[in-house]
């Protein structure tokens, strides 16, 4: 549509008038493109939420321990991060990030990385507890604190649960650290909400139902999900990109079957 408009700008004599109309598209253009952080994006609903928003002209900072499969995609306007969220020591990575690429503005955190174990409580090692925790839930707060200083009142930050992670949803074995840690994300999203309901951002979570995605395979082998991780992406996107008009502190359930 840019192209349209500046094609059109040939017919205007006056190059006053065009100038000023061209500056006038270019600061529509940035308003628009927003500053997006998305966590664990380089494979299921992550890796699709990048490519949404790299179509959608935003621009984007992509983040996993190992991007080299986004980074061959070569999107435009999205950055790549090998960084793990559980570790502080990488944080200069992502502030690095926010300086130079998006030049001390993030307008939306999509805190999506995630870990699943799958194993019956006994055999599941206090270990595995912890890194689930550690990313679930630890890695979430890391990432969160990063970005905090760099928001406004109109960001949003969007927190990625889990229907397990609800209080009287039906529940399975084998998922104790994994459900339990995205309990803890739902609540932790609702006490942030609180303590920056004057000054922003806004703090949603969406607990979602099954995706079909590596992690659902790892939780409940040969199930067919419902959802594909690119149309759940393109759910998350809009949300992210509205839904701080209409909801802060809110628990979303986005979920049409059990699991
Ligand atoms: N799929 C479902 O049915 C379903 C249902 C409910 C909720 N969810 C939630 O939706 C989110 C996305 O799930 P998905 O199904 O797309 O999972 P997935 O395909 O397993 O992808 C998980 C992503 O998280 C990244 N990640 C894991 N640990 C990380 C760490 N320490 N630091 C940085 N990145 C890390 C992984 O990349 P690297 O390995 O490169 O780090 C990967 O990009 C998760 O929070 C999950 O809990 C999914």
């Amino acid at each position: 549509m840019l192209l349209t408009h500046i094609i059109l700008l040939s017919d205007i004599n006056n190059y006053n008038i065009r100038f000023l109309i061209l500056e006038c598209l270019f600061f529509v253009k940035l308003s628009y493109m927003k500053h997006i952080i998305i966590t664990g994006a380089s494979k299921g609903i992550g890796l699709e939420l990048a490519k949404l928003f790299s179509i959608q002209n935003h621009k984007v900072i992509a983040l996993s321990r190992n991007t080299s499969h986004l980074k061959s995609l070569s999107l435009d306007n999205v950055t790549c991060l090998d960084l793990d969220i559980t570790k502080e020591e990488q944080n200069n990575i992502l502030n690095n990030a926010i300086k130079n690429v998006f030049n001390n503005r993030v307008d939306i955190l999509i805190n999506n990385a995630g870990l699943l174990a799958n194993s019956s409580f006994n055999t599941t090692s206090l270990d595995t507890f912890k890194s689930v925790y550690n990313t679930n839930v630890y890695g979430v707060v890391n990432m969160t604190q990063q970005a905090l200083p760099y928001m406004n009142n109109k960001s949003h930050v969007v927190n990625i649960s889990s229907m397990g992670g609800i209080q009287g949803s039906m529940k399975f074995a084998g998922l104790s650290a994994y459900s339990s840690s995205k309990g803890a994300l739902i609540t932790l999203t609702e006490l942030l909400a609180e303590e920056y309901k004057e000054t922003g951002p806004s703090f949603n979570v969406l607990a979602l139902g099954a995706v079909q995605t590596e992690m659902l395979e790892q939780a409940f082998p040969g199930f067919q999900a419902p959802v594909t991780a690119e149309e759940m992406a393109e759910y998350i996107a809009n949300f992210a990109l509205t839904g701080q008009q209409f909801y802060n502190g809110k628990i979303l359930q986005v979920s049409s079957t059990t699991p």
